[in-house]
């Protein structure tokens, strides 16, 4: 990967198949990319699906990388530019505010230096709890940028806050982002 990579962090969330479409066009844009999984993502698609989409291995598994570097989550770190937690769960989103390091993408996440986005998407009650919130203003107050989350009819059926942004918008605070390191 070269500088100006994109870093794609897949969270477990019911919205997992709109970052198929993220990746797909970030690829038709030539825009150098990497997807990492959580263990919880790997469960909704497999790995296997975004390896096709992202022309890329997708690094799921900090323990058994598969490029036959054991530092992968050091080395994806390195070499991106622009880290996207796309969707975030408000698990994911409770991990990286706190720094926990557990996973493929959490490990990156720290090692990463450059410019970071972050995408919620959850159950509007999941959304509006005061942790979530806290955690959302953890990583804003670090300087995370955040698209999202849109209002409407959501993942589970019920309606409100907490729908995974439009692929075209996060796209554009990729583009953005992107330019802001070049
Ligand atoms: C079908 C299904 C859909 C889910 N959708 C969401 C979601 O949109 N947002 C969310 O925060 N959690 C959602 N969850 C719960 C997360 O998957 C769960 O909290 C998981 O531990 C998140 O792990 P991760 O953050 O490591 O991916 C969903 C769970 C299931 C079974």
């Amino acid at each position: 990967m070269a500088r100006g990579a994109v870093l794609l962090a897949v969270s477990a969330s019911v919205a997992i198949h709109r970052a198929l479409d993220i990746a797909s066009e970030l690829r038709k844009r030539g825009t150098p990319l990497r997807v990492m999984m959580t263990r919880a993502a790997t469960k909704l698609i497999t790995p296997v699906q975004f390896q096709a989409v992202s022309g890329a291995p997708v690094f799921h598994d900090l323990f058994a990388p598969g490029g036959g570097d054991a530092y992968e989550h050091l080395t994806v770190a390195r070499e991106a530019s622009v880290f996207v937690a796309a969707p975030a769960t408000a698990d994911f989103i409770a991990r990286l505010a706190a720094g926990i390091a557990d996973d493929a993408p959490t490990t990156a996440a720290l090692a990463f230096r450059g410019q970071y986005i972050f995408c919620p998407a959850m159950n509007w009650r999941m959304w509006e709890h005061p942790f979530t919130q806290r955690n959302v203003g953890i990583l804003e107050a670090a300087g995370w940028r955040r698209v999202g989350p849109d209002s409407g009819e959501l993942g589970c059926g019920e309606e409100g806050t907490g729908r995974l942004a439009a692929v075209e918008k996060i796209v554009a605070g990729i583009q953005d982002a992107l330019m802001k390191v070049s």
